[in-house]
């Protein structure tokens, strides 16, 4: 049996990190897929095949998906190929936990009806065996789809809100650029921020701040405000280096497309060392955005917000 899933990646409009402590935030799944291909066998081997770096996060995954068991015995091919920036901020990791996760329950169950709950409870798990305490928002976005409010209140209850809107073409004017993987983990990011709020170097207040601004992005995109969206979107990037979350090679390109007339920001849990992974860019010039991305050999393209969450290609007998 053959069974292919494919799963978006992810983008987050507003609230990185503020997540963490229960804020909320608002992400978007981006028309970037990974596609995950099983291919059963008969001799209980389980050989795999990535273009991403990431056959530790795979055998978790495997792991992890006890539905899985029936295919452990007989074994498997497993090849992963992406579209998705690897390590950048854009949900790669929870790309493949979710698409691990449908190909091996697809294939046990022979069902071809994902249960999306299960598959995003199992991601979250694979989540927390790679780095601690996730907010869930990765998953939960690459499962489901679209647009999506999300807020942890606690650990076993997560609450999310899949935003019915689209962005309407006067505002499809948003391109990522990729300053590169961090040398940091999500976790160890997520960890120096813990750090800085306990040792007071920030104050809980930087959390409230993002919150508002957080609303306010939402409030910008679902009413077409165009002067809303831009500034919030700023206000968001000042908050993140605020908590000292971007590196100065990427503060440069925020600053050079500001300069420009646009806005920027990064996405993700950002890096410090040297690069600080995906900007979310909002531009009215496509060229303007291709030349600085060019200026600095970076990869960058043109994002579509919204698209579909994980979907079952194709199963073959
Ligand atoms: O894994 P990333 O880079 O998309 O970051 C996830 C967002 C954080 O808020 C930094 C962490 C989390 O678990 O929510």
């Amino acid at each position: 049996m053959q069974v292919k899933a494919s799963v978006p990646g992810k983008i987050i409009l507003s609230g990185e990190h503020a997540v963490v402590y229960g804020k909320p935030a608002i992400a978007a799944a981006v028309d970037k897929r990974l596609t995950v291909t099983l291919q059963s066998r008969n001799d209980g081997k389980k050989i795999i095949q990535t273009d991403a770096d990431d056959t530790k996060l795979i055998d978790a995954a495997i792991k992890v998906v006890k539905n899985g068991l029936e295919m452990q015995k007989k074994g498997f091919d497993l090849n992963v190929k992406s579209e998705i920036p690897i390590g950048a901020g854009m949900g790669s990791s929870a790309a493949v936990a979710v698409a691990v996760a449908a190909t091996l329950v697809v294939a046990s169950t022979g069902q071809s009806k994902l249960d999306l709950e299960k598959i995003n409870k199992l991601a979250y798990e694979v989540e927390r065996i790679q780095h601690g305490t996730p907010s869930g928002i990765d998953n939960f976005t690459v499962t489901f789809g679209g647009f999506l409010w999300y807020r942890k209140e606690l650990e076993f209850l997560k609450t999310f809100w899949k935003l019915q809107f689209k962005v309407t073409k006067d505002m499809q004017h948003f391109y990522l650029i990729n300053t590169g993987k961090p040398v940091e983990t999500t976790g160890e990011m997520v960890k120096m921020v813990k750090q800085k709020l306990e040792t007071a170097d920030l104050t809980l207040e930087v959390l409230h701040d993002i919150e508002g601004v957080t609303k306010k992005v939402l409030l910008g995109i679902r009413g077409e405000d165009e002067k809303l969206l831009l500034s919030s979107m700023s206000e968001n990037e000042r908050l993140l280096e605020k908590l000292g979350v971007v590196g100065e090679f990427a503060k440069n390109i925020v600053q050079e497309i500001e300069q420009s007339g646009g806005v920027a920001k990064i996405s993700g849990a950002g890096g410090v060392k040297d690069r600080s992974g995906i900007l979310l860019v909002y531009h009215k010039d496509k060229n303007t955005v291709a030349k600085i991305a060019k200026k600095h050999n970076l990869d960058w393209f043109p994002a579509k917000l919204g698209a579909e969450g994980v979907r079952i290609e194709s199963i073959e007998a």
